[in-house]
């Protein structure tokens, strides 16, 4: 500390001795881009040159206590960055920047920090240190845009890293965190600009666009109609044709989200090497389906495999374990898989059979009878040396019930050019080996429909073997439906948008709450405005790839309506929902898996376990009592406007569980931050290794089964392979479907996660420590899952030929690596 004394004067009486001056010491760590623009290089230049010449960075403190003559938070002379135009060439670094400020004894504590930024660019200030106050240093963790005055002539704030909840705000930053919330709620007026930070709620009113054509309407999602969680208000202008629509900015033209949200520098490049990756991927096919009409058909599964041979990046195949190990088979084995049916390709669909024969929940008067077809003995049959229960009283019975989810649907589903699709149900027999043997598939058509349903059962001929394979492939068309509309995209990036953007509404970046739920937030927003832009749009990948076409959304919007619970999206609650699990205090986890061997069950419990302990612990750490609870207006108010305006259509729901104890408050918390984590690594990171092989897995069929007396069947009776072939998607839309799950699969360089945080994310010494304990056990459940892929009896995970299970073992390097567990839904 550098103290200046003013110099003892005859005329200055010592009982009014001013209060001594000193200076501190500031070090500000700005990132610097890697890869500049012509433009963007011209801009930097400028602004190093206008910086020698007054238009620089400014910075203020403002301390903790209040200054009795202005009655606001005492703030220092201003202070500037030095050596901006010294640094001007620096690149892709992060590079410090000096200031110093004079403040006097009586200053106190600083609390917060403000930027006035008078270059025209913004910048990305990452950490600020303030060193030469007697408490020590203090630290702001920033990690964050400040935008141009010209853009906006405020300055921007950033308290130090000690959490306070709102209570115990001290009272000079009272006022501060108030205002600094007020504008990250903004007004709900106007079209949102790229350097804002203003967080608000929007219905989807921008996937269809009616200014197109009648092709590309589409409905609103959310709102009485098809509700819907809400998604990041971009306020921007209405469609020319329908008031109620909002108009569209095409990709890569960014649509809005606060500043902070935006990919990084890192991340925008994987995504565009995927995309270059994409354009090559595509590049092969379409040159083969421009020379030839007909070979938009596959001639054979070979041509399949080429579709990985041939790609560009030939270490593709090399990086995917479960092509790397079953191509080197004909294809047509791996169309059989599902014969081994695990229940890691639908870990989170599969549910006992509670009900013999399956019955709809839908209303009989618009789809007839509710009773599944499937009826008698059949699965008691067809379980061959199997010892198969009456019933299903020994839980041996498991089922993938699609009925409800497609019939609904399927009038349009099938309306639509060279796309065919049935409402399955498939029916599991666990088998003592602890693995799933489908025994009975239903294929469903609506009710009016000639031979509506179908039942098929384990072959014994060849025409059987091949209508097996033909309906076990109908069956994946609807579970990877399922899995990316409902399971991925809206129980993961849809339903956790609304808590995020209540938390930066409503909780101060100083709340402990915040500062636990950030890392968990990163990306959500800006992946999911992404996926408005071309996947979940009008015409966008999922509707040209998924057999639900302009309808997917619908599908996906009916199962928030009738089954989203969030009182039943933590793990344990969604088990015993399903049936595959039931309450029992003596087994660990509190929980007897009926499932014995169940990969994604047994390492989630693990990891939502060791997530459950260190929320509850971090809670306990600021909370003390349900008194402590009920009295934080931030963290109600984030819990209220996350279900009034943020789930909206579930407002009135007597599910959302309540938020009175500190109990309670660690439940929620898990549970937001099991979904964004753990389940959404579940869900996304193996959608290339096990869906990318399209007569595996098909996102879609342009052909039924075919029975007799159908134009059809002499073809298939001549020709069953091609029969099969000729249903699986066509070559372009294959390769498109491969090229974005690919994408969506990779870990980017800069990914971050679970037991991992930026430094400083917290200035609390206590939460620090709880924290290294976290990662210390994420560690040690990585080591046990290391252990249960090595353990040969745990036939779903381990054996000749079958991909260990690694969703949930948390570390991994950049790339398409079917493992490793981000803190958020990154991708
Ligand atoms: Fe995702």
């Amino acid at each position: 500390m550098i103290v200046e004394r003013p110099a003892a004067s005859p005329t200055t009486p010592v009982e009014k001795e001013k209060p001594a001056k000193f200076k501190v010491q500031v070090s500000v760590t700005v990132t610097r881009k890697k890869k500049q623009s012509m433009k963007e290089k011209v801009e930097t230049q400028l602004d190093a040159f206008a910086d020698r010449f007054g238009s620089n960075i400014a910075l203020q403190l403002l301390g903790t206590e209040i200054d009795p003559s202005t009655k606001r938070a005492k703030t220092s002379k201003e202070a500037v960055l030095k050596d901006w135009f010294n640094k001007k060439d620096v690149k892709g670094e992060k590079v410090v920047y000096k200031a110093e400020f004079t403040v006097d004894t009586s200053f106190g504590e600083p609390g917060a920090i403000t930027i006035l930024n008078r270059h025209q660019k913004e910048i990305f200030l990452e950490s600020i240190v303030v060193e030469g106050f007697a408490c020590g240093p203090v630290h702001f963790t920033c990690h964050s845009w400040v935008h141009s005055f010209k853009d906006k002539p405020n300055k921007r704030i950033f308290f130090s890293n000690k959490p306070y909840l709102p209570s115990e705000t001290p009272p000079g930053l009272r006022e501060p965190r108030e205002s600094e919330l007020k504008e990250m709620r903004g007004d709900g007026k106007g079209e949102r600009k790229i350097h804002d930070r203003v967080y608000d709620y929007a219905t989807y009113n921008d996937l269809g666009n009616p200014d197109k054509g009648f092709a590309f309407v589409r409905p609103i999602m959310g709102g009485e109609e098809k509700p819907y969680p809400r998604r990041c208000r971009t306020g921007r202008p209405q469609s020319n044709t329908d008031p109620e629509m909002e108009s569209r900015v095409e990709y890569p033209e960014p649509s809005y989200v606060p500043r902070d949200e935006a990919f990084e520098e890192t991340k925008m490049e994987m995504l565009k090497e995927g995309a270059v990756r994409a354009l090559l991927h595509n590049l092969m096919p379409l040159i083969v389906a421009s020379l030839s009409p007909e070979s938009r058909d596959l001639k054979g599964f070979p041509d399949f495999d080429n579709l990985f041979k041939k790609s560009v990046e030939s270490k593709l195949l090399g990086k995917v374990p479960l092509l790397n190990k079953r191509t080197n088979s004909h294809g047509f084995e791996m169309t059989s898989s599902l014969g081994k049916h695990s229940p890691e390709s639908t870990p989170v669909n599969i549910e006992r059979l509670q009900e013999f024969p399956p019955v709809s929940k839908l209303d009989p008067e618009e789809y007839g009878p509710p009773e599944s077809a499937i009826r008698g003995a059949p699965h008691r049959r067809s379980a061959r040396g199997h010892e198969c229960p009456k019933g299903n009283q020994e839980n041996k019975l498991f089922v993938l019930d699609y009925h409800d989810a497609y019939i609904p649907f399927l009038d349009r589903i099938n309306a639509q050019d060279g796309r065919k699709s049935y409402a399955t149900r498939t029916i599991f027999f666990l088998t003592q080996m602890g693995t799933l043997k489908p025994i009975a598939i239903e294929l469903s058509l609506p009710e009016r429909t000639p031979r509506g349903k179908r039942v098929l059962t384990p072959p014994s001929d060849a025409s059987g073997n091949w209508l097996w394979q033909l309906a076990k492939a109908h069956v994946s068309a609807n579970d990877v439906g399922v899995h990316q509309l409902v399971n991925h995209w809206l129980r993961t990036h849809a339903c956790i948008e609304p808590f995020i953007l209540a938390a930066h509404r409503q909780m101060s970046a100083m709340h402990p709450i915040f500062k636990l739920l950030k890392p968990h937030m990163r990306y959500n927003m800006e992946i999911n405005a992404i996926a408005r832009q071309f996947l979940v749009n009008a015409g966008g990948v999922i509707e040209s790839s998924f057999a639900p076409g302009p309808v997917s959304m619908e599908i996906s919007s009916a199962y928030y309506a009738h089954h989203w619970r969030f009182d039943q999206e933590g793990l344990p609650a969604d088990l015993i929902r399903r049936g595959v699990a039931v309450e029992d205090p003596s087994e660990p986890h509190g929980l007897r898996m009926l499932i014995p061997d169940y990969p994604y069950a047994d390492d989630g419990l693990l990891l939502w376990s060791t997530l459950q302990s260190f929320v509850a612990e971090y809670v306990s750490v600021y909370y003390t009592s349900p008194a402590a609870v009920q009295s934080d207006a931030e963290l109600q108010s984030w819990y209220a406007e996350t279900i009034a305006s943020g789930h909206a259509d579930h407002r009135h729901a007597p599910w959302w569980p309540p938020l009175v104890t500190p109990a309670d408050l660690s439940h929620i918390l898990t549970t937001v931050i099991w979904l964004a984590s753990a389940q959404h690594a579940a869900l996304n990171f193996g959608q290339y290794p096990i869906g990318a092989y399209i007569p595996c897995r098909p996102p879609m069929l342009r052909r039924l089964l075919p029975a007799e007396g159908d134009p059809d069947y002499e073809f298939f009776r001549a020709n069953p392979q091609q029969y099969y072939l000729s249903a699986m998607p066509e070559l372009t839309r294959a390769t498109t479907f491969m090229t974005v799950i690919d994408t969506l699969s990779t870990h980017s360089a800069d990914e971050e996660y679970l037991g991992e945080r930026r430094e400083g994310w917290t200035g609390d010494g206590r939460a620090v420590d709880l924290f290294r304990g976290f990662a210390a056990e994420v560690r040690k459940v990585e080591k046990e899952i290391e252990k249960r892929n090595k353990d040969p009896a745990r036939r779903n995970r381990c054996g000749a030929g079958v991909l260990p299970y690694e969703l949930m073992a948390p570390s991994s390097p950049p790339g398409i690596t079917c493992r490793g567990v981000p803190n958020s839904c990154s991708i």
